[in-house]
């Protein structure tokens, strides 16, 4: 009874970016989970392999893979499309797809700029207004991923912390709008997470972010695809419009010596 209120509420789900990374993990859970998920990115041969995965796995959610660039509104529309026809309906939506450049403001382009607030900010408002529709006709979910570069802000990445915190703000403001509907929009704000991703923007690997730039371990990808299952599941039935930091915590001093 209370293992069944942690499972993700729904049949069919959408998880932006998928190819890699945090999406992949969040689109593995949902499927393992019993949930059919539709796994993109803006490469057909980055997700093929990953719904193959899931097919061939004991997971009993079904995958299919669609390549979509969040960008790009008729691909979204299409990607909802081919969700609905494919599976029935659509009920958990991951606004996952985001990337970022590490930069100085003074070297941030206006296309620099306009390339990170699309993928991040009205990607998630591409997809989100897209399957808008189908996800109030089941009461569905909304799972955003921003950063706590959008809470907190972050050196040289003020285009991504702005695009992000944008992504918060969209989160509280549409749950208001979405919640009398039945559809539940919150947030997940994760720290450093060991994915390609996080050795691309900080040029650096995994093992080094750990060791050299952060006094504490990086998140794994299953800890962000828990929190996920969470705010998909009827356990988070009571948070709306929230968006929680997975930070973990810096250790900053010493315990004393007595
Ligand atoms: N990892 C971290 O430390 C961390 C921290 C805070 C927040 N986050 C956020 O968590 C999310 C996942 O991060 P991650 O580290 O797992 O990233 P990742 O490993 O770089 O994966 C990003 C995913 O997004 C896809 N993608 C990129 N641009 C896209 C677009 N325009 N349209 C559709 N798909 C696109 C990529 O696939 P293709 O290349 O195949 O298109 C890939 O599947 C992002 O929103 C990120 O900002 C991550």
């Amino acid at each position: 009874m209370t293992t069944e209120r942690f499972r993700v509420d729904g049949e069919v789900a959408i998880v932006t970016g998928s190819s890699s990374g945090i999406g992949r993990a969040i689109a593995e859970r949902f499927a393992a989970d019993g949930v059919d998920v539709v796994v993109c990115s803006r490469e057909q041969g980055n997700v093929d392999p990953v719904a193959e995965g899931i097919e061939e796995s004991d997971a009993p959610g079904d995958a299919l893979a669609v390549e979509c660039d969040v960008t790009d509104r008729e691909a979204v529309d299409a990607l909802v499309e081919a969700t609905v026809e494919e599976f029935g309906g659509l009920d958990v939506l991951v606004n996952n797809a985001g990337a970022s450049f590490m930069a100085n403001f003074d070297d941030i382009s206006p296309n620099g700029w306009e390339t990170i607030v699309d993928i991040n900010l009205t990607g998630t408002y591409h997809c989100t207004n897209a399957a808008g529709e189908h996800l109030k006709e089941g009461g569905g979910i909304v799972v955003n991923l921003s950063s706590v570069a959008g809470v907190q802000g972050a050196p040289y990445m003020s285009h991504y912390a702005a695009a992000k915190s944008g992504v918060n703000a969209l989160t509280s403001s549409l749950a208001f709008e979405w919640a009398p509907e039945g559809v539940r929009v919150n947030c997940i704000a994760p720290g450093f997470v060991a994915t390609e991703g996080v050795e691309d923007q900080m040029g650096v690997s995994a093992e080094e972010v750990d060791r050299e730039t952060v006094d504490r371990r990086m998140g794994t990808v299953e800890e962000i695809a828990d929190l996920a299952q969470f705010l998909a599941s009827p356990a988070s039935s009571y948070l709306v419009g929230e968006t929680i930091e997975a930070a973990g915590k810096p250790a900053i001093m010493e315990e004393p010596t007595a």
